[in-house]
């Protein structure tokens, strides 16, 4: 692979990961992904945008050495997170002349992980405007696309948007640049899901912030770049939108088939009601696609047995990924079965905080559902049904 040219005189010169199976040891990488880093030159001054994840030092340098770049003056450190960041040090020494242009919240972060001195920063104010030449960077501060020291920069002129994880994907391609693809619509949206919904509402600040923009290019760091950037915008403002969709999805897990037994009738019976239902085995599902599912669904049913005392350590698991992720679910419940007794119900509530979702009546059952238990659950399903028939407008959304 080489350094690839997006327009004249800027080029791709990250690299391809396509093994990458696990990023943070917790998000599973199905497709791989790319740690994408670009040369801007100008007339006067060479500036890099972001690194790459330290392994791929080496595919960086061979490219920009293909380039000729002998000199590099500025190195954008859109985001201080290790997979942008982490080739700073190797960077820095390679090319002593180069600065890194960062806003303050970056540069302590960058410190603090990587010991970058002090004096090798320059540090830049939200809307700061650097020249390059013939050409013009321009910084905007966007908070919390994925950590609060996030920022985005946009070359004018040429309208490109480079915007680190905002609007990334974690996708391995060797095209360079996307359009509508919607396998990459899929990947998109499964990283959203995992690094952007906690911030949903910052985000929906952040989309407002470079409206104004005339954006003829998005070139995130992971995945490819977008050259029709209202196909990835348009997502993202339905994606941050309180529009939920009249979907439910029940991630579940059992261990002597009572639990699967009421997950398989309230499947059912939400069917029959017309409503499309996403159940997830917790046993082989991938939590990616659970999160994914949750970006939009209206309804979440945790199916959980009691294993001695609590809900099922998978559940749990799944439980607290819910909070962490703080999906715009609207209702919520719990199934399941016990033996004698626990405190299933009251752990998952209390590890919900972050789910501002109304709870609907939990269905808890001795044993093996009886004809009473799938009455309750039938019950539940009318419950759901009646919720969703108020999503009908576009505003409130669902098909
Ligand atoms: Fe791609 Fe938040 O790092």
């Amino acid at each position: 692979m080489t350094a690839r040219e997006l327009l004249p005189g800027i080029f791709a010169v990250g690299a391809i990961d396509w093994d990458r199976r696990l990023f943070d040891e917790l998000i599973s990488l199905p497709d791989g992904t790319s740690h994408n880093s670009y040369l801007i030159r100008g007339s006067e001054k060479t500036l890099l945008i972001d690194t790459v994840d330290p392994p791929f030092a080496l595919t960086l340098f061979d490219h920009l050495d293909s380039l000729g770049v002998t000199a590099i003056d500025y190195v954008v450190a859109n985001h201080a997170e290790q997979d942008h960041s982490g080739t700073l040090g190797t960077l820095l020494s390679r090319y002593p002349m180069a600065r890194v242009v960062t806003n303050a919240k970056c540069r302590d972060m960058l410190k603090d992980l990587l010991q970058i001195p002090d004096d090798r920063f320059l540090v830049i104010q939200d809307r700061e405007q650097l020249s390059l030449g013939n050409r013009t960077v321009e910084f905007l501060i966007t908070p919390w696309v994925h950590w609060p020291e996030t920022m985005v920069t946009y070359l004018h002129g040429d309208g490109v948007l480079f915007s680190c994880d905002f609007f990334g994907s974690h996708y391995a391609t060797s095209e360079l640049f996307t359009d509508d693809n919607p396998t990459v619509y899929e990947a998109a949206k499964r990283y959203y899901a995992e690094i952007m919904m906690p911030f949903r509402s910052s985000i929906r600040e952040n989309l407002e912030k470079i409206a104004p923009l005339a954006i003829r290019i998005i070139a995130p760091s992971h995945g490819p770049v977008y050259r029709k950037p209202e196909f990835i915008l348009a997502a993202y403002r339905d994606w941050v939108s309180d529009r939920v969709e009249n979907r439910v999805v029940i991630p579940y897990v059992s261990m002597h088939g009572s639990t699967a037994a009421m997950v398989r009738h309230l499947v059912d019976a939400l069917m029959d009601r017309k409503i499309p239902v996403q159940p997830f085995n917790l046993t082989v599902t991938d939590t990616g696609d659970l999160a994914k599912a949750l970006v939009d669904a209206a309804t979440l049913v945790v199916a959980t047995p009691t294993t001695l005392f609590s809900p099922h350590p998978k559940a749990m698991y799944a439980v607290i990924l819910v909070n962490l992720l703080r999906p715009k679910t609207r209702w919520v419940t719990v199934i399941g079965s016990y033996g004698w007794g626990g405190k299933t119900l009251q752990m998952i509530k209390e590890n919900l905080p972050h789910l501002k979702a109304e709870l609907l009546e939990p269905v808890m059952v001795k044993g093996f559902p009886r004809g009473e238990d799938m009455a309750a659950l039938d019950r539940l399903a009318d419950a759901i049904a009646e919720r969703h028939r108020t999503l009908g407008s576009p505003e409130g959304g669902g098909p």
